[in-house]
């Protein structure tokens, strides 16, 4: 399937039943996305948002983690948003949590939250997932704060791992319409330098994950 056709439907048919598994299933294999809260680190008052927050799992250990900030998440999947009210006011989050339904190519946060710009933006094991990823990532770097963060962890290049297994890997992600972002670096670190922001990048887990914090400069 080409890279242009993930839709909202896409997404909710693929995500109707997997919803409900969600959770228990990904937490063995969409790896770094624990460590990637623990470093977003917000400022006191700040604002977060998670672009594809899928079933708002992190969004909910985040504001456990991080007191005094207020998330904001979008998923284009209705499916996915759904178990995400459910998860985020079983917690108890509902004054903490905002979401949205909104594609994350065209979404304008002033317009569906009320807020112009962010301390932390990030972006977990959706990349991949998303046609026109580069315009996304260039438009969550428009909405940081001077000294703001973008967070980014995705599947990365696995090339420190087995030939079979990449093959192997890739092949399965396809069947959800997970796209790799091989360039993600070169990308990212491009479009932060534009935009006056620096990146550091890892590749965890023998490069199976790829992680980036592209932070823009203060005042
Ligand atoms: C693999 S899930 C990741 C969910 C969550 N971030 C996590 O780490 O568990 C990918 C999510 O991206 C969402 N998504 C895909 N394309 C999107 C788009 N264009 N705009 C907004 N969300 C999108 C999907 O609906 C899905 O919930």
């Amino acid at each position: 399937m080409s890279d242009l056709v993930a839709s909202d439907q896409l997404m909710d048919r693929l995500y109707r039943r997997q919803r409900h598994v969600y959770d228990f299933t990904r937490k063995y294999y969409l790896l770094g996305r624990d460590r990637l809260i623990q470093r977003l680190n917000p400022p006191a008052g700040g604002r977060v948002l998670e672009i594809g927050c899928g079933t708002a799992r992190n969004l909910v250990v985040a504001a456990r983690t991080h007191s005094d900030v207020r998330f904001f998440g979008i998923d284009i999947s209705s499916e996915m948003l759904e178990t995400a009210r459910r998860l985020v006011a079983r917690e108890g989050l509902t004054s903490d949590i905002r979401l949205a339904r909104a594609d994350a190519a065209t979404f304008d946060p002033a317009l569906i939250f009320g807020v112009p710009d962010f301390s932390r933006i990030f972006v977990s094991y959706s990349l991949s997932m998303m046609p026109g990823w580069q315009a996304v990532l260039e438009r969550s770097l428009s909405w940081l704060m001077p000294g703001g963060e973008l967070h980014v962890v995705d599947f990365g290049s696995q090339e420190r791992l087995p030939g079979w297994f990449r093959l192997a890997l890739r092949h399965w992600l396809a069947l959800f319409h997970v796209m790799p972002r091989d360039d993600l670096e070169s990308e990212l670190t491009l479009l932060g330098l534009r935009s006056g922001a620096l990146t550091v990048f890892e590749r965890p887990y023998r490069g199976y994950a790829q992680y980036a914090i592209c932070r823009r400069l203060a005042g």
